[in-house]
């Protein structure tokens, strides 16, 4: 299975560095040719060479410039392609639509993919079971792959794995603010919290969420304090209302 990479951006080029790992056949088109050149890889294919040259083109390039890109697109022959879009909110009737293909994936892969410790939830419409285990096989090279039963899915992931990696780093940087708030230095702040998240994660390992809390809140200590502080200011709603109004934006992203 070759693979056309359209937009050699943040998740262009991890999928791609991912799918190398694992020895697949890349080739990329993006308007910066210092992006592909990064990876070790030909700049100098146009966007026809590259469709022309693969069996499953990935389109990661912003919601936002996809219409335009499709234009370009159908110029190209991609009949017989599989179409496979990680674009966030762009749906399979959109995909379908602007692309005249019948074959179309939608993933929703997050920047861990980078690593091969990535998460990616995958549905497609056309696709021939050999092609789906093909499929399978390739997402796999990026980390955790789920084949999911519907788009709605696919959304949803994008909510909890897809934005994941960022919203998990602002919070990791709300620590280093809130210790260097109690008086370390930049460098110590950093240290600290770096070193209580890595540990953290691997407590993770062989402990549930709600385990490792209960071994770290003694009763009537600190972190109990702390968590039922966080939980009477609404943290979960909070957190609930920016995953909601986060889902509405997504559903107008391309538009
Ligand atoms: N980043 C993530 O963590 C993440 C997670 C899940 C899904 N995604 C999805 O992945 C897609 C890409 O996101 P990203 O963060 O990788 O964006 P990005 O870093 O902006 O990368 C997109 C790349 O595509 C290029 N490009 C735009 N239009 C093009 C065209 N017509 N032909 C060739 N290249 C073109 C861009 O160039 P210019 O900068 O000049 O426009 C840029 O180099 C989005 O749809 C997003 O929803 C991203």
């Amino acid at each position: 299975m070759k693979i056309g990479i359209i937009g050699c951006g943040h998740m262009g080029g991890a999928l791609a560095q991912s799918f190398m790992k694992n020895n697949y056949s890349v080739a990329v088109f993006d308007r910066h040719p210092d992006k592909i050149q990064a990876l070790g890889l030909a700049s100098d294919l146009s966007l026809e060479d590259v469709c022309r040259g693969s069996d499953v083109i990935l389109l990661a390039v912003k919601p936002q410039v996809f219409s335009d890109l499709a234009s370009e697109l159908k110029q190209t022959n991609l009949k017989e392609k599989i179409m496979l879009s990680v674009m966030a909110g762009v749906s399979l009737q959109d995909l379908k639509e602007q692309l005249a293909v019948s074959k179309i994936i939608r993933c929703m892969p997050n920047l861990s993919v980078k690593d091969q410790q990535g998460v990616l939830g995958w549905t497609s419409v056309g696709c021939e079971a050999s092609e789906r285990q093909e499929l399978q096989d390739l997402m796999s090279s990026g980390g955790l792959a789920l084949e999911l039963k519907s788009e709605e899915q696919v959304d949803k992931m994008t909510l909890i794995s897809g934005c994941g990696p960022g919203y998990l780093a602002y919070w990791y940087e709300a620590m280093i603010t809130q210790a260097k708030n109690l008086g370390f230095q930049e460098a110590e702040a950093q240290a600290i919290v770096k070193q209580t998240i890595e540990g953290t994660t691997k407590l993770l390992e062989n402990n549930s969420p709600q385990e490792l809390q209960k071994n770290v809140s003694s009763k009537g200590g600190v972190t109990e304090c702390l968590t039922q502080s966080l939980e009477q200011q609404g943290f979960q709603e909070i957190f609930q209302k920016a995953l909601q109004e986060a889902a509405e934006h997504m559903k107008n992203l391309n538009t």
